[in-house]
């Protein structure tokens, strides 16, 4: 018996899959964006927007600004009926080599204490946490975990980023899992 396996496509956003982004920005955070945010990214040079699709639908996205010689992640987030396959890996390591190709040399992003899987997530890009800000988050009054890189011009870095890239290649595919709602 044939086995379907749905592709998995990661392109730059389209104002055309702003309206999916939406769904999944309600269901992912407990203060989401508002559809502004993303189509001021839309066509604005120092943002860089990534959108996974499987067939036409929005399964995930990610984005950032890199200035100079810094990316920040500014979001990330996958349907929560789509996670633990890879998506969100696949879409940080697309932005981490457009902001390569962009020549920053690290890049950075804030991310809230309790959320363990997204931090986890940066650690196997090289992210570690360089300091604390007391209660950020205005909603929950959460603590952020600032992240940094390394310098991504390295040969180390490039290795670290290959090795992972070889990994993803070989993955197979794993059941999705529930995926509770969590705040940015
Ligand atoms: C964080 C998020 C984007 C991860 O997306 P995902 O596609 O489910 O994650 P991946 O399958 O790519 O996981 C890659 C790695 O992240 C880590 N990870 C992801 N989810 C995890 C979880 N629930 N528990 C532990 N580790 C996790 C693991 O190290 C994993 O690698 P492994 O599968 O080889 O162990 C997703 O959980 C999400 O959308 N969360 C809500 C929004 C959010 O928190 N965004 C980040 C804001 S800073």
């Amino acid at each position: 018996m044939a086995i379907f396996m749905p592709q998995l496509v990661i392109e730059p956003m389209k104002a055309e899959d702003i309206p999916q982004i939406m769904e999944i920005e309600r269901m992912c955070f407990v203060t989401p964006w508002h559809e502004s945010s993303f189509h001021a990214g839309l066509n604005h040079q120092p943002a860089c927007y990534l959108v996974a699709h499987i067939d036409e639908r929005v399964v995930g996205y990610g984005g950032m600004w890199v200035i100079m010689d810094e990316a920040h992640i500014t979001t990330l987030a996958v349907h929560p009926a789509y996670r633990r396959q890879h998506i969100g890996e696949r879409l940080l390591l697309g932005l981490l080599e457009v902001a390569i190709a962009r020549r920053a040399r690290r890049a950075t992003l804030e991310v809230r204490a309790s959320n363990t899987a997204a931090q986890r997530l940066y650690a196997k890009y090289g992210f570690y946490a360089v300091a604390i800000r007391k209660g950020y988050y205005a909603d929950t009054g959460e603590d952020a975990v600032i992240m940094w890189t390394p310098d991504m011009q390295t040969p180390e870095y490039q290795l670290l980023l290959r090795a992972n890239r070889w990994k993803l290649l070989r993955a197979e595919p794993e059941t999705p899992d529930d995926g509770a709602s969590i705040s940015r």
